[in-house]
């Protein structure tokens, strides 16, 4: 866990209540965290759930692990202790963004369990809806796929260190849902989210 380094800091409450807040937005704020292997689809499926949220007059934003590299996480690269951190700061940024009333979709790889559980309990201890949805697609399927020639690179030792060739990919023992992306449609996989939130009175 990070360390608090910063002293004489204090917390200011608001006066806008998440109750306040919900009635404002017309929904929960909540986070839906895809984990899954590298062109596995998260990306993807979290792209046509946006869409379908935002057509049904929902606030949703995706938070993608390429798209965040770029900026926030720019000086991060993916040795363990820069995932940890990667994902550490990914799930404090999606906790304020679903505090703020959105859904808030992240779509990063997150291959370490531990570090998943982190962003897990951040959720918990301020009362926001947690979503752990397991893109699940066999390893031969999305390296068959590999969208940006990457599992190429990696097999061929151009990149060290790859999720599922030489770096490990922890699978989750207790995601809220699967989605099975080799089996079902990006619709299907979109649709069974958005049925996903509607049972937990999110939407
Ligand atoms: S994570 O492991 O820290 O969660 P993240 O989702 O942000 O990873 O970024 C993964 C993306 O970075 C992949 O989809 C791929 O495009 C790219 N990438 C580059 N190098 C690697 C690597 N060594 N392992 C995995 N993905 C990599």
């Amino acid at each position: 866990m990070a360390e608090q380094v910063a002293t004489n800091i204090t917390w200011h409450e608001g006066e806008i209540t998440a109750e306040k807040r919900q009635e404002n937005m017309g929904q929960r704020g909540a986070t839906l965290w895809l984990t899954g292997l590298s062109g596995s689809g998260k990306s993807t499926v979290a792209v046509a759930l946006e869409q379908m949220l935002i057509a049904k007059g929902k606030h949703a934003y995706r938070l993608d692990g390429d798209n965040v590299r770029h900026g926030l996480n720019k000086n991060l690269g993916f040795s363990a202790e820069d995932r940890t951190e990667n994902i550490r700061r990914i799930g404090e940024v999606t906790k304020l963004f679903a505090d703020s009333g959105m859904i808030s979709i992240t779509s990063f790889i997150s291959p370490y369990k531990a570090d998943r559980e982190l962003a897990r309990s951040a959720h918990e201890e301020a009362g926001i809806p947690y979503f752990e949805v397991y893109v699940e697609c066999p390893l031969e399927e999305a390296e068959r796929r590999d969208p940006k020639g990457l599992y190429k690179k990696a097999r061929a030792g151009e990149i060290k260190g790859f999720t599922g060739i030489d770096d490990p990919y922890e699978e989750p023992e207790a995601p809220e849902m699967v989605i099975r992306t080799d089996q079902q449609t990006i619709e299907e996989s979109a649709t069974t989210l958005l049925n996903l939130l509607e049972s937990k009175g999110i939407i």
